[in-house]
């Protein structure tokens, strides 16, 4: 991981006091799947990482096509490995990867609120490690579709 420079919670993103210890982990998690990114079309490399109920860290990349509609965002990767490993819902997102800009697109929004407890929290951190940002699930995709809710 690269070394860090001090970091700041911006007032108008700041929702926890989190653990600084689960944002690093999620961060490894998160940057290291960000290395192994397939990528070649826009050479954009994304990573994230989630925390499951159990207390588990699942990572992604996104993965890109050269039929460009069928790519996978990274969000999509990590939270099917969270399901496909029995995890139900996380708490925690970290997606990493740009320059300071970077925050989860609609539709992994959408995907993001189908697998997530009602207080989940996104992160967002430069590729650099640099510029972390947080966000409430509930502030990025305020009445998202659902059957349930
Ligand atoms: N991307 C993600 O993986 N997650 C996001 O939330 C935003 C966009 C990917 C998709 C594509 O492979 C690349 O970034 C450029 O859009």
């Amino acid at each position: 991981m690269p070394k860090q420079e001090a970091r700041t919670w911006p007032e108008d993103t700041c929702v926890t006091d989190p653990s600084p210890s689960l944002i690093d982990r999620l961060q490894a998690a998160a940057s290291a799947a960000r290395e192994q990114a397939h990528a070649p079309y826009s050479k954009f490399k994304v990573g994230a990482a989630v925390l499951d109920e159990q207390s588990r860290i699942f990572a992604g990349c996104n993965v890109e096509n050269a039929a460009y509609p069928l790519g996978t965002c990274a969000e999509a990767v990590a939270l099917g490995a969270m399901v496909v490993s029995g995890g139900k819902t996380c708490s925690h997102v970290l997606v990493i990867g740009g320059d300071g800009d970077l925050s989860p697109c609609g539709g992994c929004r959408q995907r993001i609120a189908e697998l997530c407890g009602p207080d989940c929290i996104v992160y967002a951190v430069a590729a650099d490690g640099t510029a972390l940002k947080e966000w409430k699930m509930a502030d990025l995709l305020p009445n998202a579709f659902s059957f349930d809710r």
